[in-house]
């Protein structure tokens, strides 16, 4: 099974949110061995999730607080977005981590908490330039696994999202060796902390149609994460339908 999820970030309104479902729906026909899912800004997700209701597309919030309700002014509930019919959480983007100050402590119960409601979180971790060039790669996504996964329950649904940070909106995209050998450390790491072995590793940070044919066969590489060529329909559905 492949994944091919969109990260729309701060983009798009609802009106645009249903104009894209238009135009999407009527170019995509979904295969049985791939996954197509969206993760529109919370003020979207109603409108999303009316547009896919019934075509197979999933949607998930970009963003949950680890409890469902209360006085925590500006959070996302889990709770609600489960009820709307929400399948999944992204949890960790660097985004949120490099401009919220998200801490893997607090997203290890996010992840739990996506978990204990029903919604499969999706986790992303990634090293920075910096921590590239010094040969940090490795210890850093060890770390943020070991802390982010520290409550997870194993016997239910989640997915990694491995985005190095540099390659993120940058245009600058991993190289085939670079994904090949992290995607490969991960499954290891994955193992290690007693994760399935189908637990899916998506890649992103510039994926586009042109590199998304190689990307994805590359061993590992269950999916993509995208962002900037996901908020325009052709363009997400040409990287849906790169051959699996
Ligand atoms: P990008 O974003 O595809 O625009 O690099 C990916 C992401 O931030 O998830």
């Amino acid at each position: 099974m492949k994944i091919f999820a969109a990260n729309w970030k701060l983009h798009k309104n609802p009106k645009e949110t249903r104009e894209f479902f238009q135009e999407f729906k009527a170019l995509c026909s979904l295969r049985p061995q791939t996954k197509v899912l969206f993760f529109p800004q919370a003020i979207c997700l109603e409108a999303a999730l009316t547009a896919v209701s019934g075509t197979g597309i999933s949607c998930g919030a970009q963003n949950i607080y680890f409890e469902s309700k209360g006085a925590f002014t500006g959070e996302n509930s889990a709770q609600n977005a489960k009820e709307m019919g929400a399948e999944w959480a992204l949890i960790g983007h660097s985004e949120r981590r490099s401009l919220f100050g998200e801490v893997d402590h607090g997203l290890a119960k996010k992840v739990a908490h996506a978990q204990s409601l029903g919604l499969s979180p999706m986790l992303c971790i990634g090293e920075t330039l910096d921590q590239r060039e010094k040969g940090e790669t490795n210890s850093v996504l060890k770390l943020q696994l070991v802390q982010g996964l520290s409550l997870a329950e194993k016997s239910k649904p989640l997915a990694i999202a491995y985005e190095p940070v540099w390659a993120i909106g940058t245009g600058k995209v991993a190289s085939i060796e670079q994904v090949r050998e992290t995607h490969q450390a991960v499954r290891q790491m994955l193992t290690e902390l007693g994760f399935s072995t189908s637990t899916p590793i998506l890649y992103g940070g510039s994926v586009k149609k042109d590199n998304a044919k190689d990307l994805i066969q590359i061993p590992n590489v269950d999916g993509f994460l995208v962002g900037g060529a996901s908020l325009e329909p052709k363009s997400f559905w040409d990287i849906c339908s790169v051959d699996v």
